[in-house]
C-alpha cells in the first residue's frame, strides 16, 4: 500500500544562520494491507518527522514515497498539491499528536466532516460520528461544543474519532493513546484491530510497549537510519 525508498531528511533553519540538522538517511519502508508497523526509536530520532513525510506534510530531502491510490501508485514527493489533498481525502488517514481545528465548529461536525467530504450523507456521517464519540466516552453534552476548550485527553479522543470515521486504506497514528486512561486505551486498541481486519495498512508511533505489543505486526527502527549510524 505504501513504499518509501531512499528517503532522507535534514532540516535547514533559515532563520538561524541556515544551520542544517540531519535526521535520517536512505530509509526503506513498506506497508502492506493488514500491517500495523510500529515506528520505534528514542525521542528525537525522527519518528514524527518520518510520519509527516508519509503524509506529505514535510518534504523529502531525497527519495520517493509511493502510495497506492486510485488503483495506481502516487509518488507523493512529486505529486501536485491537488493530488496530495485527494490522496488524504480518499486514501490516507492521519491521527496527529495534537488536534488542530477551526474555532467554533462543533465536535460532532469535526468528527463527521471526513465522511461528508467522501460523499456520505450528513445524516449517516453524523450517526457514525455519534457512535464513535460514544465508544470513546466523550459525554453527549460536549458534542455541540468546539473541542478547543476540552482537556488534552478529550481532544485526543476527538482526533481519534475523526481519524477512524472513514475506512481509509492507509492510516498513520502518532501516539494515539498517549494521554488516555485504561478504558479509552482499550477502545483505541479495538479500533486499530477493526481497521487491521478490514485490511487497512497502518503505521503507528506508540509511547508504551504494552500498546505496541498488543496491536503491532512488526516494528521499524528509525534510529538505524540516523545520519552517522552506520559509519
Ligand atoms: N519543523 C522542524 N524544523 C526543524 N527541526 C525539526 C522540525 N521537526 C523536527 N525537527 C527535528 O528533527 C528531529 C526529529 O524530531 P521528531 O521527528 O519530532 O522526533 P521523534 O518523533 O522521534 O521524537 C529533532 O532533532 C527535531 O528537533
Ligand atoms: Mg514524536
Amino acid at each position: 500500500m505504501l513504499h518509501a525508498q531512499n528517503v532522507s531528511k535534514s532540516f535547514t533553519l533559515h532563520t538561524q544562520g541556515s544551520v542544517t540538522i540531519p535526521v535520517f538517511n536512505d530509509i526503506e519502508f513498506s506497508l502492506s494491507a493488514g500491517d500495523c508497523i510500529a515506528l520505534t526509536g528514542e525521542s528525537g530520532s525522527g519518528k514524527s518527522t518520518f510520519m509527516r513525510m508519509l503524509y506529505a506534510n514535510y518534504t523529502c530531502s531525497n527519495g520517493s514515497i509511493n502510495v497506492r491510490h486510485d488503483g495506481g501508485w502516487l509518488d507523493i514527493t512529486t505529486a501536485s498539491p491537488h493530488a496530495i489533498l485527494d490522496m488524504r481525502k480518499r486514501t490516507m488517514g492521519y491521527v496527529s499528536q495534537f488536534l488542530r481545528v477551526i474555532p467554533r465548529v462543533p465536535t460532532l461536525e469535526i468528527v463527521a466532516e471526513p465522511l461528508v467530504a467522501l460523499g456520505t450523507s450528513r445524516a449517516d456521517a453524523t450517526a457514525k460520528a455519534r457512535g464513535l464519540l460514544t465508544r470513546l466516552r466523550i459525554p453527549e453534552r460536549l458534542w455541540q461544543l468546539s473541542p478547543l476548550t476540552f482537556s488534552g485527553g478529550e481532544q485526543q479522543r476527538v482526533n481519534i474519532a475523526r481519524g477512524f470515521i472513514a475506512d481509509y486504506p492507509v492510516m498513520l497514528l502518532d501516539e494515539p493513546t498517549a494521554s488516555l486512561d485504561v478504558d479509552n486505551r482499550a477502545t483505541v486498541l479495538a479500533l486499530i484491530e477493526e481497521a487491521k481486519s478490514r485490511g487497512a495498512a497502518i503505521a503507528g508511533i506508540f509511547h508504551d510497549h504494552e500498546t505496541r505489543d498488543a496491536v503491532c505486526t512488526g516494528s521499524f527502527d528509525v534510529t538505524s537510519f540516523k545520519v552517522g549510524a552506520n559509519d
